[in-house]
Order: C-alpha cells, then sequence, then structure tokens
C-alpha cells in the first residue's frame, strides 16, 4: 500500500500541558484507519494537526512524500472535515450548508449545485434540504456535518467522533456510508470510543494514550495479543450476592466484570476453569439464563493497554 500522508515526531503543548509527545504514524492510501484513545489522550489534537487547523511546536507531516507547508494548498484541497463540534449553521437550510463548505473548495454553479444534492442524498436527507437546520434531529445534524465534509469529492476525510450521541439508525447509516467513501477511493481517518465501530469500518487502528502511539495494528493483530485469554459472557438473574475477588480465587482468572445482570470474565485459554465459576454462581442459589464465550475482543486490549481508572 502506498503511503499518502506521513506523520513524524508530532509535539503540541496546551500552555504547560503536554498533549502530543512524539506522535508518528503513516496514513496508507485507500485505508479506514481507526483512532482510539480514552478521554484527553489526543485523537483531536491529532486530528486538528492533521487538517492544519491547529498548529504544533514540533514535528512534520508529509503528504505525498512533500513536507507540508503553512499554505499547503494541494493538501487542504483534497483534504473532507468532519469536526468533532458540529460545524453547521443552524439558521440556513441543509443544502445552503453543504453549499457553504463546497464553495469554500472551489465548487461554483451547476457543478457545485448537483455535488450538493449528491451530499445531501448520500447521508439521507436530500428530501430535507429545503429546511433550516434548527428543525434537525442531533443524528440529522451529524449526518450534515458529513455532507458538509464530503461534497467536493475529497480523497482525505477526516471525521472525529461523528457518531456521537445519534441512535443506533443514523449511526448505522453514517458506518455505511464511510464503507462506501472507501469503496468510491477515499481514505478516511476516524477518531471513536466506540468499539464496535472499529470492530464494523477499521482497515487499522491506532491506539493513543497520554499523546503517545501505545499500540498500532489490524484489529486481528490487535487481538493477537491476548490470543491466550478468552472471554466468558454470563447471563444471571441477579448479580446480588456475588462478588469480584470471590472469581479471582478461580485459577486462570485475569478479570472480572459485574454489570447488572451480566458477568464477564477474561481467563486464560488451556485452563479448565468454567464449571467452577458456574458451580460459584449457583451455589448462591442464583439462576443463569445463558452463557457464551469469545476469543479476546478488541475492548480487552483495549482495557488491557490504557487501564481501567477513569479518565477526565
Ligand atoms: N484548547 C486546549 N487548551 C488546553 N488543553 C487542551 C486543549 N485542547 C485539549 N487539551 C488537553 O490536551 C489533551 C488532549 O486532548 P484531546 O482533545 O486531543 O483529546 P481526545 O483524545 O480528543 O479526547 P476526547 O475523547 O475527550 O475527545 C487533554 O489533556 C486535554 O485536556
Ligand atoms: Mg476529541
Amino acid at each position: 500500500m502506498k503511503s499518502i500522508i506521513k506523520v513524524d515526531k508530532l509535539e503540541k503543548s496546551y500552555k504547560d500541558k503536554k498533549a502530543l509527545e512524539g506522535v508518528s504514524f503513516d496514513v496508507e492510501e485507500g485505508e479506514i484507519l481507526c483512532f482510539l484513545g480514552p478521554n484527553g489522550a489526543g485523537k483531536s489534537t491529532t486530528i486538528n494537526i492533521l487538517t492544519t487547523a491547529l498548529s504544533h511546536e514540533k514535528g512534520d507531516i508529509y503528504f505525498n512524500g512533500t513536507k507540508i507547508n503553512k499554505s499547503a494548498y494541494a493538501y487542504k484541497s483534497c483534504l473532507g472535515i468532519v469536526p468533532q463540534d458540529l460545524a453547521v449553521y443552524e439558521e440556513i437550510s441543509a443544502e445552503k450548508n453543504v453549499a457553504f463548505f463546497a464553495a469554500l473548495y472551489g465548487l461554483r454553479g451547476k457543478e457545485l449545485k448537483t455535488k450538493v444534492d449528491e451530499a445531501l442524498q448520500f447521508v439521507g436527507l436530500l428530501d430535507k434540504k429545503k429546511d433550516k437546520v434548527k428543525t434537525f434531529s442531533g443524528g440529522m445534524k451529524r449526518r450534515l456535518n458529513i455532507a458538509c465534509a464530503i461534497a467536493h469529492n475529497p480523497k482525505i476525510i477526516i471525521m472525529d467522533e461523528p457518531t456521537v450521541g445519534i441512535d443506533p439508525q443514523s449511526r448505522n447509516h453514517i458506518l455505511n456510508s464511510i464503507k462506501e467513501l472507501r469503496r468510491r477511493g477515499a481514505t478516511i481517518i476516524y477518531t471513536t470510543h466506540y468499539m464496535e465501530e472499529v470492530e464494523e469500518i477499521s482497515t487499522r487502528i491506532i491506539i493513543i494514550d497520554h499523546g503517545k502511539i501505545i499500540a498500532e495494528g489490524t484489529k486481528e493483530e490487535l487481538k493477537e495479543r491476548l490470543a491466550d485469554e478468552k472471554l466468558y459472557m454470563i447471563d444471571v438473574e441477579d448479580i446480588k450476592g456475588l462478588r469480584k475477588d470471590e472469581f479471582f480465587r478461580i485459577e486462570g482468572v485475569k478479570n472480572v466484570e459485574l454489570d447488572n445482570s451480566k458477568i464477564k470474565v477474561s481467563t486464560l485459554t488451556g485452563i479448565e476453569n468454567l464449571d467452577k465459576m458456574i458451580a460459584l454462581i449457583i451455589n448462591k442459589g442464583i439462576k443463569i439464563n445463558n452463557l457464551s464465550s469469545d476469543t479476546a475482543s478488541l475492548e480487552m486490549v483495549f482495557l488491557k493497554l490504557t487501564g481501567r481508572t477513569l479518565r477526565d
């Protein structure tokens, strides 16, 4: 695969707060590169530097092998940017919003009109094109935010958490759209907290934490890191009366989560301990409703790498 963007040793501070500490990576043509990281990890900072919206102190960005400078017209004209905070105008129509952004990228006249309609059609808002944005739901605004970024057919689309706070239908529509954009030849850089999105759309993943890249690879490669662990999901009538430390006493158990009526236990493969877990549960008179197992999930890898403590 051809590297389209190369990022070399980026460093960024906000006053005395270091946000990025030597972040380097390549973006390959045609991939969906997902950035995953806890709150405050440095995802938006990285993305905003990539879009040139934010300056940085050290490090370089190369586009097709050439270092980008301040004006970077050739680079910027290839970008479509979906920011984390909605960037749409409430008081004007959906159509005028998309046209505004498309015009910034040089589209005019008939071509502008056609591309605006195509973008609205693509995100499922064509029939709402005359409506003012203030009448839109959150999910519709998110989709419009995407339409604004893609009307000029950008080669590289940079999306910062485009699915935050929307319903499963809108999310599904957006994820399918992203895959379709890739099929049409775009390269996509995407940030999210949602593991299931990464599972569904990523061709490669970069995990970032405390301003550093801590892991990189396809989802299969990342899961390979936990190849010696598997996950049991046990649905019970009621978890009251169960304690984590009781599970930890069972040989092989690496982690336990108790949540409502669900028990999630990750355990070393090769140790037969399921019978002990079941005995622990039923000896307390708790009914088991369902039981399933899975190999290591992306979430397990993520939590193992980034820890379980809450972030700001
Ligand atoms: N404008 C700013 N001024 C000061 N500190 C900032 C600013 N923007 C970000 N930071 C800090 O820089 C660090 C990285 O923030 P960033 O927004 O890049 O994280 P993120 O991974 O996008 O997080 P989230 O998932 O919450 O969007 C955080 O510690 C954050 O508090
Ligand atoms: Mg962010």
